[in-house]
Formats: C-alpha cells, structure tokens, sequence
C-alpha cells in the first residue's frame, strides 16, 4: 500500500519530470524530492536530470559518488546491458574494431584523480543574467577515475596521419529535435596517458548517472569533454561540428562588456579549467559563536598545479596563506585550511583566492561572457560571529 505522503511524492515526481519548471523551493519544503541515491544534492532540473553538491560536502579529497553533481543535457539511456553494450573505434584509422565491456574491462587499467566540473559551474553568479543551468558553486566533485587509456584503444585501431579530432557519442536518449550529444577533443588530448575509457568511480563501477557502463575522462577539461554512457570513438579529419561544440561551449577570443552580443566566428571552444577555489566551511550566513575557526574548502586548476590559497577574512583589505593538505594528482584539487581565532564579534566578509603554477588567479569579479562559462571569481562567504 502507497502511504498519501508516496503517493504524493511519486506524484509530485512524475508531474515534475513531465515538465521543464526549474524552481523546486515550493515543492522541497512539502515533499522529498530527492533522488535515490542522491539525497542530500541540490536538484536544478529534474528533466534533465541536473543535481548540484552543497559546498558543505567538500570537505575530503574524494568526493563519494552519492554526493557528486549531475550533469545531463537529455535523457539517461533507460536500458543499459553491459552483455549487450558494444564500443565502436573507427573514422580515420587503419583497423576499425568494436568491443564488448568484457574485453574493454580486461584491457590494462589506469586510475586517475580528476577534479570534473562542469564549464556553467558559477552560471548563476554572472550579472548581467544568461540563460542556462543557475548553477551556484557545487557543478564540480573530484572522483579516482578509473580504466583503459584511450590511447590503448587508438593505437590497436592504427590513427591514420588525417586523424586530428576524436570524437564521443553518448548513448543519450535524445527527445525531439535535440541533436545528440557528440563532442570531439584535439588528437595530442586524446593520445595523452591520463586520457581514460573510464568504466570505474572511487573503485566501484561507474554509476549509471555518471555515465555506466564507460565515459571518456579528459582530466583538466570542462566537463562536457567526458562524454557519458559512450558507444562510439571516431577520428575525424577536423573538430566535430554540431550544437555541443557550437555554439555550445565556446567563449569570446577577446573580453566582452556584460551583455555585449558576440559574433560566433570570434569565439573558441573551451578547453581546460581555470584555476578557482571555494569555501565549505563555514557557511554561507553562519552565525559563529566567538573564539577559534578552521576554515576549509578545496582548489583546483585544470591541467595547471595548484600552488597556493589566500584567504582573506576582511572582504579583501588583507590575505592570509591557508595550509594546503597532503593529498594531490595532477588534476586534482586540493583541501586547504586555515585557523582563525576571531578578533571580536560582528559580520565577516570572508574570501578565498587560489594560485596556480602558470601564476593564474582568480579575478574579483565573474568576467562575464554569452554562456557564464567557466566564472572563477573569488569565492565569498558572510559570516556572524556572536560575542
Ligand atoms: N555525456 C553525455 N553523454 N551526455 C551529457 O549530457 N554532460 C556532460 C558530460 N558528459 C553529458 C555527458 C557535462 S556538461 C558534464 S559537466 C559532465 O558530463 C558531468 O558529469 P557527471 O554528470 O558525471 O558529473
């Protein structure tokens, strides 16, 4: 028997998934409308599946699967049989061939430990507004990615000297007149060792909404370059051409004025990640009782090395260096912290400012651009701290 609170919910669901309405505020407080297995994430679409990680849960080196972001421009594929699931290898190359997940899981595995986010992580903090996922902070998680190299794959089907681009098909189930997710990265990428067929999250196998039963891992790159629930690798002359790689994913080549329109031939397609940083603890509007802190939080900066975190605890007037923690990879974030014993009550503009090892840091302010991309601004948390 449905209790009415189930009925409700699973009512509630279906009437949610049916639609494409974002703000859930009015719902959450009635209903749990968590996913399973996710509970705890904040949904931003629930058709498309988008669950964003509340920056309290940045607070280890891994993120857990339950609690990593989603990121879904259509539908997950409903049915996935790993004894039926084929991954085709072809395009420009000598010896096209398919594989099964039996023989791809024999292959030799590498693991890699990569900070993924997504490149509209930050979205909802650009002024002017643009149109997209309002993603706030937590559209980035940091997994130990695990499977063949694709380099592996490419080199058993022989790349021909034409092959410049590779290409990734997602098994999507794509509604309507949405065009397929496909995407294609530079061929030096591709043939990188850290480059994966990934078919393992955290040493179990890869979560059906993280792409089961494999996805690419393009360790640095925005997110959208790791193509889930993958059926298909083709080498191409030239940069695949369709929505995901225009105009999805570009930037300007030049800085533009908030709101300013820009012509499609003078943008590029993002790459890798900036180097940014953000505060987990303590919240934002934490009311603090007087005496010692740790602040924490993590940073990140693509295919760059992190090297160091400032934080400021005056709204920017002075920096203090936080201590970073032991664990790192190379596109892997780092945990930091920093003690404070508060000088005396009252409200704190709390700021974090990361450094990488090409000198690149974070700018005061989003730099805006037509998408919100990539928004690295310095992180910012208000605090009140009790006498
Ligand atoms: N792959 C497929 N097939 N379909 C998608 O919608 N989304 C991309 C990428 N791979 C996507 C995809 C985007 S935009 C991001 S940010 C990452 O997956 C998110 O990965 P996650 O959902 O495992 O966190």
């Amino acid at each position: 028997m449905l209790s009415r609170r189930d009925f409700l919910k699973r009512a509630s669901r279906a009437a949610l998934a049916a639609s494409t309405a974002l703000p859930l505020t009015w719902a959450a407080d009635e209903f749990d409308l968590s996913i399973p297995g996710k509970e705890g994430l904040i949904v931003r679409s629930y058709r498309f599946l988008d669950l964003e990680t509340p920056v309290e849960y940045f607070n280890t080196w891994l993120t857990p699967a339950q609690h990593f972001f989603v990121r879904n421009h259509m539908d997950e594929p409903s049915t996935l049989d790993p004894a039926e699931w084929k991954l085709s290898v072809g395009g420009e190359v000598e010896r096209p061939f398919s594989l099964g997940f039996a023989e791809l899981s024999r292959l030799e595995n590498h693991s890699v430990v990569n900070t993924l986010e997504c490149a509209g992580n930050g979205r909802g903090f650009v002024d002017p507004k643009v149109p997209g996922v309002q993603w706030q902070k937590g559209a980035v998680g940091t997994g130990s990615f695990s499977g063949p190299r694709l380099r592996d794959l490419l080199e058993r089907a022989g790349v021909k000297p034409t092959g410049k681009h590779v290409m990734f098909r997602g098994l999507d189930e794509v509604p309507g007149k949405v065009p397929p997710f496909i995407r294609s990265i530079p061929i030096d990428k591709a043939m990188d060792g850290s480059t994966l067929v990934a078919t393992r999250l955290n040493g179990a196998a890869l979560p059906k909404h993280h792409g089961f039963p494999a996805r690419a891992l393009v360790p640095g790159w925005i997110g959208s370059a790791s193509c889930k629930w993958l059926t298909e690798i083709r080498v191409l002359e030239k940069e695949f051409e369709g929505n995901f790689m225009s105009p999805g994913y570009r930037v300007p080549n030049q800085p533009v004025k908030p709101g300013e329109a820009v012509k499609p031939e003078e943008t590029h397609s993002l790459t890798e990640l900036n180097v940014k940083s953000l505060i987990s603890t303590p919240a934002d509007g934490a009311s603090l009782k007087f005496g010692s802190l740790t602040i924490q939080g993590v940073a990140w900066a693509g295919e760059a090395d992190l090297v160091r975190v400032d934080v400021s605890l005056d709204g920017g007037s002075s920096w203090l260096p936080a201590r970073l923690a032991n664990d790192h990879a190379p596109y892997a974030w780092r945990l930091w912290t920093l003690r404070w014993k508060t000088p005396k009550s009252g409200d704190y503009v709390l700021l974090s400012r990361a450094t990488d090892s090409r000198g690149r840091t974070q700018p005061a302010s989003p730099l805006w651009n037509p998408s919100g991309y990539l928004n690295n601004a310095l992180d910012q948390v208000k605090i009140h701290v009790q006498a």
